[in-house]
């Protein structure tokens, strides 16, 4: 019997399953829960450039994990050079973090290339292929080079850089270029849409502003930059905050914590997150406020992440010691005001702690989207809680409701954590948390996923005709070379 063609291939630094202690699991995040169920359908090839071998040969599946065979040393250049210490914080408006270094330029000029082949090799005639992140931004062009027969889409989870930050990118016409050779390029908002813009201008790059997007000429192809705001798995999220179990853990949390308000801030500790600025707003209400002494407690979930890279290593180091100093100077023997817990949790003691929370403080400097604004809000089963948002996250643009802040403003930041500290909630607090509601379970991950999908079909068939000519052309082109 002749088994269903696979048609889609993935291209992402993380695989969707990862080696613990307890074996091969599956991966955190609402990413790959999308994912999987349309990758079980088509039965098509998850490429992992990052990925630890052994976890993508182990998993039984119904469609294929490959991983990239990288030195150890490229892969290194590639992962906390290039990807997480320039582009990242270039992304993020941190360009004093950001070192640009000609080898690491090449290893990710290497890896883009090695997963190029991989995908190309492992995508069938016509199929779609979703690239995800800045991690991978050159495998458009160089894919289309090898195989203009595929659709090929990209979305960029993290802000798009400004103009001025990214110009001081030495290969930032690569990067662009590399991006435009996508079909539909994805960035979560509008926002973001409107800096890629500002670069094609900066590059010189011709391009027609559409009312949705931009439309860049590529040859007889058009590549689409749009907005497509990621969401979360909304039931997933909700049924585990109707769970009794979470409940009652949840009921113990606030029972140990001694019964006061309870902040919660939950985050990979990453510079973007503004961690100590929100530390030190923290410190300067315990200053001033016996009330926020006695009855506040803040609980920072800090997951450790890319300790490869100094920047990283000094931000824990840093997160540590101030939480060390607020607990010598207000803590004592029965009173804690800030917990850090420096791991990873699951999603059942994540939801614990969202419905423990009176508020939740999502304060990055800079954030491509923010999940756990999302979560806060899927979780809670009644529309109680505040949340409490940067405006500098993607999430503020989606979730307008929110009590926005501006992380940079250090007394603005302390009162508004005072006000979600202390003030009773009434009733404008829940009409706002009900309106959150509504809009976080419009914003589903899966939602996402296949409306990206099936636009990416949609924008590609629209260029058809176009696009069958520059095939027969590039298929004439190799036959001339070939000669
Ligand atoms: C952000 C990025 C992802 C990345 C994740 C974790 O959400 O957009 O691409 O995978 O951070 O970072 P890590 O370096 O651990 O993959």
């Amino acid at each position: 019997m002749k088994t269903r063609s696979p048609r889609l291939v993935i291209v992402s630094a993380r695989a969707p399953f990862v080696r613990t202690p307890n074996g091969i699991v599956r991966a955190p995040g609402g990413l790959i829960s999308a994912l999987l169920p349309l990758m079980r359908r088509s039965r098509g090839t998850w490429i992992a450039a990052g990925a630890d071998r052994d976890a993508c040969e182990a998993s039984e599946l119904p469609f294929r994990v490959r991983a990239l065979s990288l030195p150890s040393e490229t892969r290194a250049a590639w992962y906390a050079g290039a990807s997480n210490g320039a582009l990242w914080p270039l992304s993020h408006g941190f360009v004093e973090v950001c070192r640009f270094r000609a080898e690491q330029a090449r290893a990710y000029f290497e890896v883009c290339r090695a997963a190029a082949e991989v995908a190309a090799e492992h995508a069938p005639p016509g199929a779609v292929v979703w690239i995800h992140d800045y991690q991978l931004a050159l495998v458009p062009a160089l894919l289309r080079a090898r195989r203009p027969d595929l659709t090929i889409g990209f979305f960029w989870h993290i802000p798009w850089p400004v103009a001025e930050n990214l110009r001081v990118l030495p290969w930032a016409s690569e990067l662009v270029e590399g991006l435009l050779g996508a079909d539909l390029v994805g960035l979560h908002v509008p926002r973001y849409v409107r800096a890629f813009r500002d670069t094609l201008d900066e590059l010189g790059v011709a391009h027609v502003n559409e009312e949705e997007g931009i439309v860049v000429p590529r040859g007889a192809r058009h590549a689409r930059i749009e907005a497509w705001p990621i969401g979360i798995d909304v039931e997933g999220w909700a049924s585990l905050g109707r769970d009794e179990t979470v409940a009652a853990e949840a009921a113990h949390i606030t029972s140990e914590l001694g019964g006061g308000r309870v902040l919660l801030s939950v985050d990979r500790m990453d510079y973007a997150k503004g961690i100590v600025e929100r530390l030190e707003a923290f410190e300067r209400l315990l200053e001033q406020s016996s009330e926020v002494r006695e009855r506040v407690t803040l609980v920072q979930i800090g997951v450790p992440s890319r300790e490869t890279v100094a920047a990283y290593r000094d931000l824990r180091q840093r997160i540590e010691a101030t939480v060390g100093r607020i607990q010598g100077r207000f803590g004592g023997p029965r009173r804690k005001p800030v917990h850090l817990f420096a791991r990873t949790l699951d999603a059942h003691e994540l939801a614990a702690y969202y419905l423990a929370a009176d508020a939740a403080i999502v304060t990055p400097k800079r954030d491509g989207m923010n999940l756990v604004a999302f979560e806060y809000i899927a979780t809670r089963p009644r529309p109680n809680g505040r949340l409490l948002l940067s405006m500098t996250a993607g999430a503020a643009d989606v979730l307008p409701e929110a009590h926005l802040v501006n992380p940079y403003d250090e007394e603005g930041l302390g009162s508004a954590i005072g006000h979600v500290a202390l003030a009773p909630e009434t009733a404008s607090d829940s009409t706002r948390m009900a309106a959150l509601k509504a809009r976080v379970s419009r914003l589903s991950v899966e939602t996402w996923a296949s409306g990206f999908l099936a636009r990416l079909e949609q924008v590609t068939q629209e260029h058809a005709p176009a696009q069958a000519q520059e095939t027969r052309l590039a298929a004439s082109v190799r036959v001339t070379r070939a000669r």
